[in-house]
């Protein structure tokens, strides 16, 4: 598995994603599909970015019950994308059954990472609207640990968290890494960011970035920033 930089191709129609794709002459940088864009367009999307030559990140974040979710995943990896998510909230069981639904009849079977909280949620958020009264990060650990337990290949996790997830479950489970901002740029609404350098540095196997790449002047020079800050 190698480390690479895969764009948050956040955009609400199949027109402006490929005006910002066709800027890529002769690259295929990874691509992360999100809820936003898999909702305006549905799965044709997933296709043509696909047929383009990319890799894709499909970011659904299911979290439903086992059945649901094991019939779910199996339409999903007929998509033929190359990494997917699901909520490790929905318990060990339904990440089991994450893992069945996608696993191909010839054994193949796409990424499947979990996210542990969502890093929107805080300390006091989860003790007041979950009534989960653990420390937080003990939670981030637990839930990862069950990602690992189910099968999964990794979690997305802030790049602040990389490194406790390798200790807790191992150098070869994945972290995924948004919340990522070059030394000189604009932080936006990411609260706890990290330079692609730093999050090499830290172990973050994939780095997610969006706005330093989507909204630059140059996405092209901005991309390629990355790639030589976090894989070269
Ligand atoms: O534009 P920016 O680089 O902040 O985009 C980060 C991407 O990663 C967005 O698609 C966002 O939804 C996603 N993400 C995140 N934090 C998480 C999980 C996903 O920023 N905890």
């Amino acid at each position: 598995m190698g480390k690479d930089v895969i764009i948050a191709c956040d955009f609400d129609s199949a027109e402006k994603t490929f005006a910002f794709l066709d800027k890529f002459t002769g690259k295929k940088p990874f691509v992360k599909i999100g809820m936003e864009l898999y909702y305006a367009e549905g799965p044709s999307i997933v296709r043509e970015i696909k047929k383009r030559g990319h890799k894709i990140f499909l970011d659904l974040k299911l979290h439903d019950i086992p059945n649901t979710v094991k019939k779910s995943m199996a339409v999903l990896s007929r998509l033929d994308v190359d990494m997917t998510n699901l909520h490790a909230a929905g318990t060990k069981r339904m990440m089991e059954a994450a893992i069945e639904g996608l696993t191909r009849p010839d054994g193949t079977r796409p990424m499947l990472i979990a996210v542990t909280q969502l890093t929107s949620t805080d300390q006091e958020s989860m003790e007041n609207d979950l009534l989960i009264h653990e420390p937080i990060d003990k939670v981030v650990m637990h839930y990862a640990h069950n990602a690992m337990e189910a099968g999964l290949d990794g979690v997305v996790c802030s790049p602040l968290e990389a490194g406790k997830v390798h200790d807790t479950c191992g150098k070869s489970f994945v972290t995924v890494t948004p919340g990522v901002r070059f030394a000189d740029g604009d932080i936006g609404d990411q609260k706890r960011v990290m330079t692609p350098a730093e999050a090499k540095k830290i172990g973050s196997d994939y780095i997610v970035v969006g706005r330093p790449i989507t909204a630059a002047a140059d996405p092209v020079a901005a991309y390629e920033r990355c790639v030589a800050e976090f894989v070269d």
